[in-house]
């Protein structure tokens, strides 16, 4: 039987959203795949509702907004695309990034439309079916999308989304501004520091552990475990539970 794949669309209510009704009344065809969330721009696109919508087994989410230099509130759509950039490089982690696009279309592009959603389709349908989907998903991908969406939500993520252009157009202060290679360095380690503190938060949610117990199930060394154990105990997100033989067991507070 031939897969046809559940997409997710969210889209503006002003452009792309205007350009899928306009492809409607034009008669243009494209595959009834894709279920549309209409927002009321792309910038509203949380990187938390992508990380959802592929935990509920969705094989491909698209977000459109309208071209640049066109969003009804300004820069909604250069938001939009920080978020997009941010949410990419976390699931290339677990190779889930070409499950996602990002594209502008206007309310007079009806063909368009019907084109580049067609186009996304025929991606995910030679991608096949979602890991995460079906009855039997990939639990161990279904922790790290749950792990994405704890990280991309904490304040420092949305910190440094929210400031990247400030702080590579604009001087500080002092006169400097943060080079561009400079942000791209602080934002991959940030990154990847954020999901490894949401993967230590969700496994001790589910019960009290020691620092080696965490190492083996995230995969990493005890050494950065322990390291991270401290940042999120001074965040007053975990503490020490109790103390078994030499070794110290961590709990969520
Ligand atoms: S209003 Fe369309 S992207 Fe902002």
């Amino acid at each position: 039987m031939s897969f046809e794949p559940k997409i997710l669309g969210f889209l503006c209510n002003w452009c792309s959203y205007a350009g899928a009704d306009l492809a409607g009344v034009s008669r243009i065809q494209y595959p009834p795949n894709m279920r549309v969330i209409r927002v009321m721009c792309s910038g509203r696109v949380d990187p938390m509702f992508i990380f959802q919508a592929l935990q509920q087994g969705i094989d491909g989410v698209f977000v459109m907004g309208c071209h640049p230099g066109d969003c009804h509130y300004l820069e909604g759509n250069y938001e939009a695309e920080k978020k997009f950039d941010m949410t990419v490089k976390f699931l290339k982690m677990i190779d889930l990034d070409n499950r996602i696009r990002l594209d502008w279309v206007s309310a007079s592009e009806g063909v368009r439309f019907g084109q580049v959603v067609s186009d996304f389709i025929d991606h995910i349908r030679e991608l096949g079916p979602s890991p995460v989907s079906g009855e039997n998903p990939d639990e161990n991908l279904l922790i790290k999308l749950m792990a994405m969406e704890v990280a991309a939500g904490t304040d420092r993520m949305r910190a440094l989304v929210g400031r990247e252009r400030k702080l590579i157009e604009e001087e500080n202060a002092y006169g400097e501004l943060v080079p561009e290679e400079k942000f791209n360095e602080i934002f991959d380690s940030a990154i990847h520091d954020e999901y490894i503190r949401a993967r230590i938060l969700l496994s001790l949610n589910k019960d009290p552990k020691s620092v080696k117990d965490l190492a083996l199930e995230i995969e990493i060394d005890p050494s950065e475990i322990l390291e991270n154990i401290l940042i999120l105990k001074g965040r007053a997100q975990v503490d020490m539970q109790e103390i078994v033989g030499i070794t110290p067991i961590y709990m969520r507070t």
